[in-house]
C-alpha cells in the first residue's frame, strides 16, 4: 500500500453544460434557429417529442445558476455558445445581443472566480448553414466556422483561457450521418466520413487562427471517448477489439493529435470507397490543429466482439429507460458491440466502469503524451423529488465517487489532468432522451411537456460535490 497523490493545486473541479441544452429562449434577442430547434419538433425524433425551446431557462436564470455555483465553491463552469444567436444566418452581420448574452456570462462567472470554460460548438448548427450547403457536408463551413470563433477569440480573449473546439465529433457526425437520429437524419457512410473529415478542416482551422488570436488560452476538442474492450481473448475478438480502437477512437484522436488518420483504417475505406477526398493542403492545415489538452467526456466503456461480413449494423440506442432496450449494434466484417458481463449498467445500458476512466486515461496520456481535461463524465438517471424538496441521489454520489477516485489513480500513474466537470450543473435537456434522463447536480422542476415552474433545487449530490471541492479531493 502507498500513498496516492492528491489533485493538484488549481485543479479545475468543475460542472458543464451546453446551449441548446439548458438556455432556452430559442427564438429571443435576434438568435436564429439551429438544426435542432427544426429537428426536434419532427414527429417521432425525441423522447415524447420533448425540446430545447425553454429548455431549464438558463438563459435568463444564469445569475441565479451561478449563484448556486458560487455557493458549492465550483472553480470552473462549461458551458456552449450558441452560434446561431451571434450569426443568426451562420455568416452575415454579427448579432450583437446574442454575443452580449455571453459577455455578461462570463462576467458573472468571473465576479464569482469561476472559471469559464468555452465549448465553441456543441451540435447547434445554424439551419441556414444546412439549407444552403449542407453544413458539414460542404467545405464552405471550414471558412464560416473559423469566422464565428476568430469572434469569439478577438472579443473574449482577455476573459477566457480555456476553450473547446469542437464538442464530440465523433458522437454528434456518427448518429447525424450513421445512425441518422441526430440533424440531419441521414445514414450513409461515405457521406458520414466527408462530413467528418470537413470538421476535422474546420477544427484545424479554429485551432490555427487561436494561436494568433489567444496566445496565453488553451484549446482542444472535446472527444466521446469509450475506451474498447474485446469480448474475449480469441483472436478473432483482438482483431475487433482493435477495429473498434482504430475506427471509434484513433480515427479522430490520432487526427486532432498527430494530424493524419490511422492507416488501417484508412486503408480499409480506400479498398471500401468510403474514404473522405483529402485535397492537397489538408494535411497542412490538420497538422496545425494539434490541441494543447484532450478533452474527454467519459461515461463508459464499450466491449466488442468478431462480426462477421454479414453481421450486425449500426442501430439506434435507448432513449426511453427501459434496461436491456439497447440493440447490438456494429460494422459488418469489422466489429460489433456486445454487453459486458462484469459491469453494471445504468437504465439507459450505459456501462458503469470506473476503471475504465483509469485506464482510458493512460491510454491517451502515453499515445499522444498531452495533458487531458475532463469536459463532462457524469450518471443520466430518473431522480425522484420527495417532500420537502429532497432529491436522494446517492445512486450519483456513488457514480461520481468512484469515477473521481479513478482520476486520482490516473495521477498517481503519472497522468497530467487539468481537471473534472460533472455533467451537468442544473438537470437539461437530454437530446432525445427528454428531460426524465437527469444529470444534475440541482435538479430543475420541469417535465417533457410542462415546464413547470423550472425551480432549482439542490440534490443530495450538490452537498456532496461542494464538499469534495473544498478538500480538493480529500481523501476520496
Ligand atoms: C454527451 C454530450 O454525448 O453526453 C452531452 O456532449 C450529452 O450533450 C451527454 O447530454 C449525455 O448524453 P445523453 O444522450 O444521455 O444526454
Amino acid at each position: 500500500h502507498h500513498e496516492l497523490d492528491g489533485f493538484p493545486q488549481g485543479f479545475l473541479w468543475g460542472a458543464a453544460s451546453a446551449a441548446y441544452q439548458a438556455e432556452g429562449a430559442w427564438n429571443v434577442d435576434g438568435k436564429g434557429p439551429s438544426i435542432w430547434d427544426g429537428f426536434c419538433k419532427q414527429p417521432g425524433r425525441t423522447f415524447q417529442g420533448s425540446n430545447g425551446d425553454v429548455a431549464v431557462d438558463h438563459y435568463h436564470r444564469f445569475r441565479e445558476d451561478i449563484a448556486l455555483m458560487a455557493e458549492m465553491g465550483l472553480k470552473a463552469y462549461r458551458f456552449s455558445v450558441s452560434w446561431p444567436r451571434l450569426y443568426p444566418d451562420g455568416r452575415g452581420p454579427l448579432n450583437e445581443a446574442g454575443l452580449a448574452f455571453y459577455e455578461k456570462l462570463i462576467d458573472t462567472l468571473r465576479a464569482h472566480d469561476i472559471e469559464p470554460i468555452l465549448t465553441l460548438y456543441h451540435w447547434d448548427l445554424p439551419q441556414a448553414l444546412q439549407d444552403d450547403y449542407g453544413g458539414w457536408e460542404s467545405r464552405r463551413i471550414v471558412a464560416d466556422f473559423e469566422r464565428y470563433c476568430v469572434t469569439l477569440f478577438r472579443r473574449l480573449a482577455g476573459k477566457v483561457r480555456f476553450w473547446v473546439s469542437l464538442n464530440e465529433q465523433n458522437y454528434n457526425l456518427t448518429n447525424a450521418y450513421q445512425l441518422g437520429t441526430h440533424p440531419p437524419g441521414v445514414r450513409n457512410r461515405k457521406r458520414f466520413f466527408q462530413a467528418n473529415h470537413h470538421a476535422f478542416l474546420a477544427n484545424a482551422g479554429a485551432i490555427a487562427a487561436f494561436r494568433d488570436l489567444v496566445p496565453d488560452g488553451l484549446i482542444g476538442p472535446s472527444f466521446a471517448y469509450s475506451p474498447a474492450y474485446p469480448a474475449s481473448p480469441d483472436p478473432r475478438d483482438m482483431l475487433a477489439f482493435e477495429n473498434a480502437e482504430e475506427f471509434t477512437n484513433h480515427w479522430w484522436l490520432d487526427t486532432y493529435c498527430l494530424g493524419r488518420y490511422p492507416g488501417a483504417a484508412l486503408a480499409y475505406l480506400r479498398k471500401t470507397g468510403e474514404a473522405p477526398e483529402i485535397l492537397p493542403g489538408d494535411r497542412d492545415l490538420l497538422a496545425q490543429g494539434r490541441p494543447d489538452f484532450i478533452g474527454i467526456n467519459y461515461y463508459q466503456t464499450l466491449t466488442y466482439a468478431d462480426n462477421p461480413p454479414d453481421g450486425e449494423t449500426m442501430r439506434g440506442i435507448n432513449t426511453t429507460g427501459e434496461k436491456g432496450t439497447t440493440p447490438a449494434s456494429g460494422v459488418p466484417g469489422l466489429y460489433k458491440t456486445r454487453p459486458n458481463p462484469h459491469v453494471e449498467t445504468t437504465n439507459w445500458d450505459w456501462a458503469i466502469d470506473p476503471t475504465g476512466l483509469r485506464l482510458g486515461l493512460r491510454r491517451l496520456s502515453s499515445r499522444y503524451g498531452l495533458p487531458i481535461l475532463i469536459t463532462e463524465n457524469g450518471l443520466g438517471e430518473f431522480d425522484r423529488l420527495e417532500r420537502g424538496d429532497l432529491i436522494h441521489d446517492d445512486y450519483r454520489i456513488a457514480y461520481l465517487k468512484d469515477h473521481i477516485a479513478a482520476c486520482r489513480e490516473a495521477i498517481t500513474d503519472g497522468v497530467d489532468l487539468l481537471g473534472y466537470c460533472v455533467w451537468s450543473f442544473t438537470d437539461i435537456l437530454s437530446w432525445l432522451n427528454g428531460y426524465q434522463k437527469r444529470y444534475g447536480l440541482v435538479y430543475v422542476d420541469r417535465d417533457e411537456r410542462d415546464p413547470k415552474d423550472l425551480r432549482r433545487i439542490r440534490k443530495d449530490s450538490y452537498f456532496w460535490y461542494q464538499k469534495i471541492i473544498k478538500d480538493n479531493g480529500g481523501n476520496i
